[in-house]
């Protein structure tokens, strides 16, 4: 069996990479605080294993118990891979640093940054006696690699979560079995995280009408064409450590 366990799977990319994952040879856990009831009836149509977890991300001492649970109901000699998708995330706050709270700096850095980095702790802790293909895919972002006006907490957490893969790697270098970790930059995906960036005002996201053509020009991609690259990097041969982004594959 492949096991994978996504996190944000209650619609956007999450959502897609799910439904591209629905066969008899894999077993889902999907991470979110919204239950996604049309993806689980599309499993039990489809005869495949899914277990929701509805769970908010910003409890991270919650976390370790979360997986802890998951890794019990796993039988682990049935494990042929196992993935973990570091999916879910916020771009809020949306605004330049001064004029966000410390609510709002701590939400995005922990939902986006913390929460990943716990996760991928307890997936190395727990996988650790396992022979089988053991695998990372962070979901990055552009916007780790280039700064905006207005994002800096999601650009911070972005570059954070880039660095993270690369020193995960390096720790891994030298393990029996290593767990193989690569971080994806996805594009500009049409998920409601744009239509949220598309409602900025000008004064807080400088670049809000480019992004607003991006939409109109139909320069979107499609949440189901980019699930497609992202299933095939959790089987291809991937180096570990490796940064990648959607425009080296299209
Ligand atoms: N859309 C783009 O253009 C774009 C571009 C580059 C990178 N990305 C990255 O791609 C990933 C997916 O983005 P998307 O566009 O699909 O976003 P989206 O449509 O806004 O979906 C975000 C997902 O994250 C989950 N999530 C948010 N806060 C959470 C929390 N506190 N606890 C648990 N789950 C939480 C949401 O579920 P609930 O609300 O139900 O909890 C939802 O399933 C993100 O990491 C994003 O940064 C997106």
């Amino acid at each position: 069996m492949n096991y994978y366990i996504i996190t944000g799977t209650s619609r956007g990319l999450g959502n897609a990479i799910v439904k591209g994952l629905l066969n008899p040879d894999n077993y889902i856990f999907c991470i979110s605080r919204t239950r996604n009831e049309e993806l689980i009836k599309l499993a039990s149509r489809k005869k495949v294993g899914i277990e929701y977890i509805t769970f908010d991300l910003l409890d991270v001492h919650k976390i370790k118990d979360i997986m802890e649970r998951i890794f019990l109901s796993i039988n682990k000699n049935s494990i042929n891979s196992i993935t973990l998708i570091n999916n879910a995330g916020i771009l809020s706050p949306i605004k330049p640093i001064e004029l966000c709270s410390s609510e709002e700096i701590d939400r995005n850095i922990r939902i986006n940054l913390t929460a990943p980095m716990i996760l991928t702790s307890s997936f190395i802790s727990n996988t650790v006696d396992i022979n089988s293909e053991r695998r990372i895919i962070n979901i990055s972002s552009g916007a780790g690699k280039k700064p905006y006006y207005g994002w800096s907490n999601y650009c911070t957490s972005k570059s954070g979560i880039d660095f993270f893969t690369q020193c995960v790697a390096v720790e891994q270098l030298s393990k029996k079995n290593p767990v193989k970790i690569i971080s994806f930059a996805p594009g500009i995906i049409d998920t409601d995280m744009q239509a949220e960036i598309r409602k900025s005002k000008k004064e807080c996201f400088e670049d809000v009408e480019r992004f607003i053509s991006f939409k109109t020009e139909g320069k979107l991609l499609q949440p189901d064409v980019v699930a497609d690259y992202v299933i095939k990097l959790s089987k291809i041969d991937i180096n570990s450590g490796d940064i990648l982004d959607i425009k080296q594959f299209q």
